[in-house]
């Protein structure tokens, strides 16, 4: 059975906040320091009438155009986000019935935080070759934003908002002319690992069933810096399980928390510099929208292309991570 990525889509929100607007909002920081400590220029945050939800509507609605596919034909929808308009029901759940998806499809969300875009491919990997359709929609949607505390300045500065998503296909049939040849096509291999012991690393300051809000981000940043180069910096075993090595390597697309994680796992993994897809420049860390926002801007750029081996990985809370590699 092949998994193919079909297109790709992104949505960001209409506001573009630099380092220096920040200033301008009233947080003490400066320019230097977050372009120096995080690599970080600007990122885009939510006006009220913007939400997880219509960033999530907004990207999977560019990725069914640009695959030629149809809502009617969406028979899985996957939202990556941990930071929802509602406790209930899912993002998933308003996405599918804004699109007009089928009511048979199967709508869920999936809480992974930084690494909710590689669970919500390995899910819906799964439940496609279980025969509940034949595209899935996976979206990674996030409005940090809103979960940041404004005043604590070593974490409000790192995140933004946006979404990303991609249309994945299932067939059992080989590559349906994406490639032109008989190669495995689409999603190879995908593994998940967690680490729970660690969750005080970074977690939100509350929750619906302890504080009875959605809490702030809290994080500590030295911790989580060194733990995710650490975990980032190995040689994934889903190369080895797709029968690949990571000189088969196209394209490393890692989650984008930090231009200094980025260049620190990518050293330790000995990957060339221009493999490396960074958009955290422009973006910031959009937690489970970071992956597929840089998908969508390496392939829409012209870089990916058709035939690539494309490896994605993912490192944050829980502590969690994941990776993914995809033979575009
Ligand atoms: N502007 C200006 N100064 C600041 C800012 C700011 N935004 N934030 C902190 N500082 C100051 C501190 O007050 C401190 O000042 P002091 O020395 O006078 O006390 C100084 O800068 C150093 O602060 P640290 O927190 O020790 O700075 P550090 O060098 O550790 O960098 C950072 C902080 C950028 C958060 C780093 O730890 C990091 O990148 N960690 C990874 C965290 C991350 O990316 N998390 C994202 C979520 S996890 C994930 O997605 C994988």
């Amino acid at each position: 059975m092949n998994f193919p990525i079909l297109s790709t889509g992104a949505a960001l929100p209409r506001t573009c906040v630099s380092n220096d607007d920040l200033v301008a909002r009233g947080v003490e920081t400066n320019d230097a320091w977050i372009v120096s400590r995080t690599g970080i220029r600007q990122r885009y945050i939510c006006e009220k009438d913007e939400s997880t939800f219509t960033l999530a509507r907004d990207a999977a609605v560019q990725a069914l155009e640009r695959a030629g596919i149809a809502a009617a034909d969406v028979g899985v929808i996957v939202v990556a986000t941990c930071t929802p308009d509602l406790s209930f029901p899912s993002v998933a759940a308003l996405v599918q019935g804004a699109i007009g998806a089928p009511t048979t499809c199967a709508a869920l969300d999936v809480n992974g935080a930084c690494s909710g875009f590689i669970m919500a491919l390995a899910t819906a990997k799964g439940l496609l070759a279980q025969g509940m359709g034949k595209h899935a929609l996976v979206i990674g949607a996030e409005t940090f934003s809103r979960v940041v505390d404004w005043n604590d300045r070593g974490t409000c500065v790192l995140f933004g908002d946006g979404a990303g998503a991609v249309v994945m296909g299932c067939t059992d049939d080989g590559v349906k002319g994406l490639t032109g040849d008989a190669a495995p096509q689409g999603l190879l291999a995908v593994e998940l690992g967690m680490d729970g012991t660690q969750a005080g690393c970074l977690k939100s300051s509350g929750g619906v069933s302890s504080t009875q809000t959605a809490g702030v981000v809290v994080m500590q940043g030295r911790e989580v810096f060194k733990q995710a180069v650490r975990q980032m910096g190995q040689v994934p075993p889903v190369l080895a399980q797709a029968g690949l090595a990571l000189g088969d390597v196209d394209w490393l697309v890692p989650h984008q928390a930090n231009v200094r994680i980025l260049e620190a796992a990518r050293d330790a993994l000995g990957v060339a510099a221009d493999k490396l897809v960074v958009t955290v420049d422009k973006h910031a860390n959009t937690s489970a929208a970071s992956i597929p926002l840089a998908l969508d801007a390496a392939v829409t750029d012209g870089r990916i292309a058709r035939g690539d081996i494309v490896l994605m990985q993912a490192f944050g809370a829980g502590l969690s991570w994941g990776s993914a590699v995809v033979r575009w």
